[in-house]
């Protein structure tokens, strides 16, 4: 069986690195990638195929049975064969009428962000892996736009502060971003409707922001439920202070198959001091502050920088494609069993797509 991947112009991460094309010859497969492949993600032909890999001239392999991608183009034919399996982000919500009409065309569709966030799941987990690299980046990014400086200083010439950074969301992301801005030196806070979140936060030697009340945030499978409308004003109100008080901003917090809660308002942004600067990382979803923007970055009239981004593990492409692509290959591992396809994995079966007439 060969194994294959598509070039999206869109995205920079790969989802085999010269890495798994050993492990994937390892397992048995033949392995083919279009010319220039990794090149977004810093790997080259001649990595590929050092590892065993075939290099085709051609922009996409025709008759593989497995493709694997990162977030694929949808919106853009895919022309693959009947039969084939594709593996990928492929936002499933968003995406309904594109894949009707895949698999329709007798691809078998799985979808990596339907892999449940389980013990023996982990090292297929892409959203977490990513995200740890998104909270580690939403910090850079952030640093990156402030115009002061993020450690406590002390010169011959003074004192300069440290930064405040406040993390809202304390899930896979906002615990990396929690580690990240700690690393810089500046002083963290972070709040998360999640019980279990206080210890994480105060593990990692952040502050915790409590809420006054004893509603839980805790849904099903480790991920928040909505929380009830006096929570949201207690927290809106307890917010409102620690925001006022920051200077870096980043928000993660996400319920899954909702959009996201706004936990920033417009006037909370008016309150903040010049200079500042909020991440949004949730702006896929509708993002968490009322301002953001996805994929841009809004400038306020009180001179507040709010980053948008919704890709930013494509602006550390080969090392989250690293990640992606092990847990890639741990995913189509568990589809392989003695040289043979086996879909009947409970882990497998959680992410194959059926159309609304099979579902
Ligand atoms: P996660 O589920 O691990 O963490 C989200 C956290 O938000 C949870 O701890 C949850 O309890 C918390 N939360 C939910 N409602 C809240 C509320 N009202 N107030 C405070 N906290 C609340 O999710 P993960 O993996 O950390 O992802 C976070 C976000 O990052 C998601 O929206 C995801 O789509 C996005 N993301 C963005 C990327 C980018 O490049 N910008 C890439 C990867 C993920």
């Amino acid at each position: 069986m060969k194994i294959s991947s598509i070039i999206d112009s869109k995205e920079k991460r790969v989802a085999i690195t010269p890495e798994t094309v050993k492990k994937y010859i390892k397992l048995g497969l033949e392995v083919m990638l279009p010319k220039g492949f990794g090149t977004s993600a810093g790997f080259d032909d001649d990595e590929y195929k050092a590892a065993g890999a075939e290099i085709k001239k051609t922009q996409i392999i025709k008759d593989a049975d497995f493709y694997v991608c990162v977030k694929p183009n949808l919106t853009s034919k895919i022309d693959i064969k009947s039969g084939s399996h594709l593996i990928a982000m492929l936002s499933p919500f968003k995406n309904e009428a594109a894949l009707t009409k895949i698999i329709k065309a007798g691809v078998n569709a799985y979808a990596l962000e339907r892999i449940p966030r389980t013990t023996r799941a982990q090292s297929m987990d892409v959203l977490s892996s990513q995200s740890s690299i998104v909270g580690y980046r939403a910090v850079i990014e952030a640093i990156f736009a402030y115009n002061k400086i993020a450690p406590l200083m002390m010169t011959a010439a003074g004192t300069v502060r440290p930064a405040r950074v406040l993390i809202l969301g304390a899930g896979v992301a906002g615990l990396q971003a929690i580690a990240t801005a700690k690393r810089i030196g500046a002083v963290v806070s972070a709040f998360d409707v999640r019980s279990a979140a206080k210890e994480q936060v105060e593990s990692l030697g952040a502050t915790f922001v409590s809420v006054d009340s004893d509603e839980s945030g805790d849904g099903s499978g480790g991920y928040a439920k909505e929380m009830s409308d006096d929570y949201k004003k207690r927290q809106a109100e307890k917010l409102a202070q620690s925001i006022a008080a920051s200077d870096i901003v980043i928000t993660t917090a996400q319920i899954p198959g909702k959009s996201a809660p706004i936990l920033i308002t417009k006037k909370m942004v008016e309150s903040m001091p010049r200079g500042s600067v909020i991440v949004d990382i949730a702006t896929e979803t509708g993002g968490n502050c009322e301002l953001s923007k996805q994929d841009e970055i809004v400038k306020t009239k009180n001179d507040v920088t709010i980053i948008g981004d919704s890709n930013l593990a494509a602006k550390v492409a080969y090392d989250s494609s690293q990640l992606f692509a092990r847990n890639v290959y741990n995913f189509v591992s568990l589809m392989m069993k003695d040289g043979k396809l086996d879909t009947s994995d409970e882990i497998v079966q959680a992410t194959i797509i059926k159309t609304k007439k099979d579902s």
